[in-house]
């Protein structure tokens, strides 16, 4: 993508005062991301991690980072490998979480696990864990590398969390909560703290973005939750109920049972009997009733929290445009 593409991309989120220097941070993101983040010396992985990296992605992390770069001195050489190397962090989650879900498809292509197979993955998303901490090192900015390690103990940990909640009945909404702090508000608040510290800004400030990202990553996990209720195979790259098939009760279905509704259902999806024709169906009859609307309002009430976290930062440029991402997670498509 050029700086062309990048900026159309970018103007329904970010305001006119920050758009060039993010979309030129951005670009140098993609550059770097193929160009360190990819370079393994054995030409298979190279193939593999260029090709996950070229599907695309909302690339929400990077921004955030890029974003909170601006909450003091905004320093483009030093922003762009730290919001790569989220990034990567990011894809690596991602390449896991596709083999433990034994999902097919990712960014609208196939998994990598379903292209070249269970080790070669587990191997791509080992490198790219590993390769993201040997850049932030190179960084030589000590808080980065405490900031993202913590991140990435939360997400094994919520990957594993994951793992013991599939297929169990009696799975509460606040085990929901901690379960998605761990695999993505964590990674969320990481990126935004991130951007935070390398700026300068007073630790005060880096708390308060951090807690923005935290909110937001809830908002929008919660989000993901219920587009795989609600949205089509075009958008979401994958078919809709995927997580109800796989065995997760994810917000939408906690909110129906905690209200006695589908419990049923949810006990023969739990029992691993379910066929695609059953969870299809239960999909689409929960598309009919109120409980999207209220798990919506539960995201919506999570992004609100976010644009309170941010409330006294001394930047109101930098607030009013966080508060447009707020915004952003919650409409998005896919
Ligand atoms: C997918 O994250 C995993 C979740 C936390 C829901 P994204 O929706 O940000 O994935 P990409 O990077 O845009 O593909
Ligand atoms: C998010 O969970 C994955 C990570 C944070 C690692 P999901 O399992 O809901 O993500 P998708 O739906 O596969 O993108
Ligand atoms: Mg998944
Ligand atoms: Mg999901």
């Amino acid at each position: 993508m050029n700086t062309t593409m990048i900026k159309a991309k970018l103007k329904t989120i970010i305001p006119s005062v920050y758009l060039s220097e993010v979309a030129k941070g951005l670009i140098e993101v993609e550059n770097f991301l193929i160009e360190e983040g990819c370079r393994p010396s054995s030409p298979v992985l190279k193939d593999s991690l260029t090709s996950l990296v070229k599907a695309g992605g909302k690339r929400l992390r990077p921004i955030m980072t890029l974003l909170c770069g601006f909450a003091g001195k905004f320093d483009r050489q030093k922003l762009v490998p730290a919001a790569a190397a989220v990034e990567i962090i990011h894809t690596a989650s991602l390449v896991h979480d596709d083999i433990i879900d034994g999902a097919e498809f990712r960014r609208g292509r196939k998994t990598l696990e379903r292209r070249k197979g269970r080790i070669h993955a587990i191997a791509a998303g080992d490198y790219l864990f590993a390769r993201a901490f040997e850049l932030l090192a190179a960084l030589k900015e000590v808080d980065a590398i405490d900031i993202l390690t913590r991140s990435a103990v939360d997400l094994s940990l919520g990957e594993l969390d994951g793992h013991l909640f599939r297929r169990k009945m009696n799975i509460k909404k606040s085990d929901y909560f901690k379960l998605i702090g761990r695999k993505t508000a964590s990674l969320f608040s990481a990126a935004c703290r991130l951007g935070a510290q390398i700026s300068g800004t007073s630790k005060r400030e880096a708390r308060l973005l951090a807690n923005f990202g935290w909110f937001i990553g809830l908002a929008f996990q919660a989000y993901d939750d219920i587009l795989d209720v609600i949205g089509n195979e075009r958008s979401l790259g994958k078919p809709a109920g995927s997580d109800l098939r796989e065995g997760f009760l994810t917000l939408p279905y906690l909110i129906a049972m905690e209200k006695g509704q589908f419990v049923s259902e949810m006990k023969i999806v739990s029992s691993g009997r379910a066929s695609k024709k059953f969870v299809k169906e239960v999909v689409l009859k929960i598309r009919k009733t109120d409980i999207i609307e209220r798990a919506m309002e539960e995201a919506r009430g999570l992004t609100e929290k976010a644009i309170d976290s941010i409330r006294e930062i001394s930047n109101p440029d930098l607030e009013n445009t966080l508060e447009n991402i707020g915004s952003y997670v919650v409409q998005r498509y896919s």
